[in-house]
């Protein structure tokens, strides 16, 4: 039947071709291979966010205030419907970013090199908090004692990630959904060097001398290690198990402690932990003893494996990095492991989706006034927080919410812990918890029916920062201590903070 077709379909009638519809229409800003430019990266790890509805009206109707533009006078309904599945279906050549790749996008803005190591503003720059605001790909810099905005700058097309500052604050890297990472000299207000790491990219890290950027991509599977001076390539490291599988990188992080980065991976079970201070890592050994007979990887940044018996893709270290709580978005299990001889010493009974990632730690005292270090996380599926004493690791305690929640956030000065309720009908709901009693004790409703998410403090513990996250939202400064409203500033669909005292000191309230 299809065969007998064929001869008689005219080619307007015959189905449209979306890579020649893309090479006509998209291709001049979306690049060859979909894999970006002007316009977004379009590919299946790229769009994960977006709803396809959402991106047929991207693609009919363009989308306001920006360069792209709406295709429903020029395409028809098939031709745009057949073009929207096609950008979430993977390229037939898997996307290439290697170094030299790397090495060609890299960009120096030397004018803003080497400029004076004092800041241009009078706000105290220990107590200064960026806000990314995703509803228009911008960063407003706020000045943490009055709460004002003082400087506002496009970035590039959606970070993702925290913003993560050099140990005294100047500096600052972050990186963007398409592999973008940016160094911004936070003094004088200016991007330093650009670099396209990767194709689709989840976070950064510094390391706390500042000499290394490490970059932690889900396209390609790689974790590339960039200068911390200028973005230029010091080494990509293709991520592939003790077994030739390779895997997608979820997040690297900074264990300031053990002066190395550690990489959660998304498909294999191991755990990655790359030492930057020159020490040197054995070939295909996980335990001390086997050091006699073992080989040191040559080279800067060798990676020790340690291997696990469950994929760990979401951390939270202990305040002194010794300790490694993870879990799996899709085993409903966690494990601790121990850093130094690299394997599970306990499970964790972790029910639903826990966000350890967004978790945070404190001292916590029973009535037989005994102190044990907790740590608390949200949950991405179930209507609570867990509380789990770091000594035992069994959970103390189970506080219920109105619903799954995203983000939970404290400081050293306020006896309150924050949680948001990012999904279902209570999400416009901001839980108070008394870190003493582990109670509930408020519950904040900043604007009935929107969304409310992500708090963070200022240096001092004074203010808590609340997100309205929607394309007119705003961010919400509250009075940490009488839990009352100060002000609104309004921006666009803001999301993450990032004081620079809270986050360069290791404010065990908040994530590093
Ligand atoms: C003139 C340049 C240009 C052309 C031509 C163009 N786009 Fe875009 N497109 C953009 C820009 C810029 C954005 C990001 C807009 C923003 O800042 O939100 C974008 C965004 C998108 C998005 C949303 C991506 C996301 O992650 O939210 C989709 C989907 C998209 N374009 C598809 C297409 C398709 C399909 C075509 C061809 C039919 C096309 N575009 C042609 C510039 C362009």
């Amino acid at each position: 039947m299809a065969a007998l077709c064929v001869g008689f379909i005219s080619p307007a009638h015959a189905a449209p071709d979306p890579e020649k519809l893309y090479e006509t229409h998209c291709l001049s800003c979306h690049a060859p291979n979909r894999l970006g430019g002007m316009g977004p990266t379009l590919l299946p790890e790229s769009l994960a966010r977006l709803k396809r509805a959402d991106a047929y009206k991207a693609i009919a109707e363009g989308l306001p205030a920006t360069q792209m533009p709406g295709f429903k006078e020029m395409l028809k309904e098939d031709e745009m419907q057949v073009l929207t599945a096609w950008i979430y279906t993977p390229n037939k050549i898997p996307p290439k970013w290697d170094a030299e790749d790397i090495t060609a996008s890299h960009i120096v803005n030397t004018e803003n090199v080497g400029l004076p190591a004092k800041p241009v503003f009078k706000a105290d720059p220990s107590n200064v908090t960026l806000v990314v605001e995703h509803g228009d790909h911008h960063i407003s810099i706020l000045d943490g004692d009055v709460m004002e905005p003082f400087h506002r700058f496009q970035t590039r097309y959606a970070l993702h990630g925290g913003p993560k500052f050099t140990p005294d604050g100047r500096f600052v890297y972050w990186a963007s959904r398409d592999g973008w990472i940016t160094k911004y000299d936070l003094w004088n207000l200016k991007v330093v060097a650009e670099v396209r790491a990767g194709i689709n990219t989840r976070n950064v890290a510094v390391s706390s001398d500042g000499q290394y950027v490490m970059v932690a991509n889900y396209l390609p599977h790689t974790l590339v290690a960039l200068s911390g001076k200028d973005l230029s390539l010091v080494k990509v490291i293709p991520v592939v198990a003790r077994n030739g599988k390779t895997s997608r990188v979820s997040a690297v992080y900074d264990a300031r402690p053990r002066a190395s980065f550690v990489a959660a991976l998304k498909d294999i079970p191991e755990v990655w932990e790359i030492p930057y201070d020159g020490r040197p890592v054995y070939k295909g050994l996980v335990h001390d003893y086997q050091y006699k007979e073992a080989i040191a990887e040559p080279g800067p940044l060798p990676v020790r494996q340690i291997v696990l018996d469950q994929i760990l893709d979401d951390f939270f270290f202990d305040q002194s990095y010794n300790y490694l709580m993870g879990a799996s978005r899709d085993v409903p299990k966690g494990q601790v492991v121990h850093m130094g001889v690299g394997r599970k010493i306990a499970d964790l009974d972790i029910p639903g989706m826990p966000h350890l990632g967004s978790g945070i730690t404190w001292e916590w005292t029973d009535d037989k006034g005994v102190t044990h270090p907790v740590m608390a996380s949200p949950n991405l599926k179930d209507g609570h927080i867990q509380v789990i004493d770091m000594k035992t690791w069994k959970t103390l305690k189970v506080i219920p919410t109105a619903g799954p929640g995203f983000f939970l956030r404290s400081h050293e000065e306020t006896p309150y812990a924050w949680a948001d309720v990012f999904f279902g009908k209570n999400r416009d709901v901001m839980h108070v918890i008394d870190k003493r009693s582990l109670e509930v004790v408020a519950d904040l409703k900043p604007e009935p029916g929107k969304t409310a998410t992500h708090v963070e403090f200022d240096r001092y513990g004074k203010y808590a920062l609340v997100s309205l996250w929607e394309m007119d939202g705003a961010l919400i400064v509250y009075d940490a201590k009488t839990l009352k409203e100060v002000k609104r500033l309004p921006m666009k669909r803001p999301v993450g903070k990032y004081n620079v005292w809270n986050k360069t000191r290791l404010s065990a309230g908040t994530s590093h």
